[in-house]
């Protein structure tokens, strides 16, 4: 089998990274390790920046994000039971962000995948990358127990933080940055009316909470959690209760409980990877890189990536632009680090650490007070919660 570019792993990544590329006229294969059903029962985070809906929109997948989703023109933060909201369109000229759950943006791409016809391999076993560095490289895989190869121009890693295209590299040549928090996230989804109408980051001294939504009658709630708990020892009420406890009394009021469609307790990890690439294969989202969902940064840093590579490789096969290949790692790296700035000030922000000193315990209040406490400020965390503007790839 022959191809232009193998994309390993159907996830967002490799999903809308092959619409765009087959929309211009370059051939794609996807190779899937689990089935369809699999991928779509991942519950993931539903704040979508600026740039990806107009991404997912380039790629003409937006139709039912654009009738079903919500805008939020503004967000609130929760400090010791006072409530400071944060405009996101008045402090950024008019951004917002839309509540659009990740599983639905997997669901549009994948139904646009099969609509255009382009090849999705789902249950493929033992992927292997060769020659990565020669201009021929190719991908062998077992599926249905017989052993296929596919020759390439490109190979995109697009198959998550334990996909195989990152260990194709070999190791003396990747630098990887990681730092693991104390602490996970219990979250639950349930289909009750959101507490509130904007989502809410809400600091508490037993631990932090957001209060987020999915639509105006479907809810997903976290909580700080030790990483030593278990989700079975968090019955739905018990989960209630603690969430009920760690709001003030007005919101405590509102909230509407039901029974838990869904609950999980994930922990929490910054992670980078450079390079991101290596000879003609090239690392895209989870694969390269992963965040503490604080802001929910993960999806939209993989759509950044793909953002990056698809115009690049729109560049060599339209105008035979190859001087643009060797630049995609520091491209998508320049935006990936800030991402993971945002997201590690936010968890520093909002979570109660047992284990900091008494002198940054009061840096983390000091910064809590300056950042929701100035405009300046304000826009800091606004700009980048709608998400920060892409380079132009030129
Ligand atoms: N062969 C084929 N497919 C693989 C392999 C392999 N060896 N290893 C992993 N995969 C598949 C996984 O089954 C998964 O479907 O690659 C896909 C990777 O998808 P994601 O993990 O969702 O990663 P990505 O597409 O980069 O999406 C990033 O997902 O994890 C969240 O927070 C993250 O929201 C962000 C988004
Ligand atoms: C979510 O809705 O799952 C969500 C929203 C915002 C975050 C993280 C997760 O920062």
């Amino acid at each position: 089998m022959n191809t232009q570019v193998a994309i390993i792993g159907a996830g967002p990544s490799g999903l809308l990274l092959g619409q765009l590329l087959h929309n211009a006229g370059i051939k794609t294969v996807i190779l899937e390790r689990q089935t369809p059903e699999y991928v779509l029962g991942r519950i993931r985070a539903g704040i979508l920046e600026n740039g990806t809906v107009e991404l997912l929109r380039e790629a003409g997948v937006s139709r039912r994000m654009d009738a079903e989703g919500l805008i939020h023109h503004g967000v609130e933060f929760l400090f010791s039971g006072q409530r400071i909201p944060v405009p996101l369109s008045e402090l950024t000229h008019g951004k917002s962000v839309m509540v659009y759950g990740q599983t639905e943006v997997t669901r549009d791409l994948m139904e646009a995948r099969q609509s255009s016809g382009a090849p999705t391999i789902y249950g493929v076993e033992q992927v292997q990358l060769h020659s990565l560095k020669s201009d021929k490289p190719s991908v062998t895989f077992m599926h249905n127990g017989e052993q296929c190869k596919i020759e390439c121009d490109f190979v995109a890693g697009c198959d998550g933080f334990h996909g195989v295209s990152r260990q194709s590299i070999p190791r003396e040549i990747l630098r990887e940055y990681e730092s693991v928090w104390p602490f996970g996230w219990l979250g639950l989804l349930s289909d009750t009316p959101p507490v509130n109408p904007e989502l809410i980051y809400a600091h508490h001294e037993r631990g932090f909470v957001l209060c987020s939504q999915r639509s105006l009658t479907r809810s997903r709630y976290y909580l700080q959690v030790p990483l030593t708990d278990k989700v079975e020892q968090w019955t739905d009420e018990r989960f209630w209760n603690e969430l009920k406890c760690r709001l003030p009394d007005e919101l405590g009021q509102k909230l509407v409980t039901g029974h838990s469609l869904e609950k999980s307790i994930a922990p929490l990890r910054s992670y980078v990877v450079e390079p991101m690439q290596y000879g003609r294969m090239f690392l895209v989202g989870d694969a390269a890189h992963i965040v503490p969902p604080t802001g929910a940064k993960g999806l939209n840093l993989a759509v950044s990536d793909v953002n990056y590579l698809w115009r690049i490789l729109r560049q060599y096969y339209h105008n035979g632009r190859t001087d643009l290949l060797s630049q995609y790692s520091q491209l998508a790296l320049n935006r990936v680090w800030k991402g993971e700035r945002f997201s590690w000030f936010m968890t520093h922000l909002l979570h109660d650490f047992q284990s900091k000193s008494a002198f940054d315990k009061k840096m983390q209040e000091a910064d809590r007070q300056y950042y929701l406490g100035s405009r300046a400020g304000l826009t800091t965390i606004a700009e980048n919660y709608v998400g920060l503007p892409y380079e132009t790839v030129e």
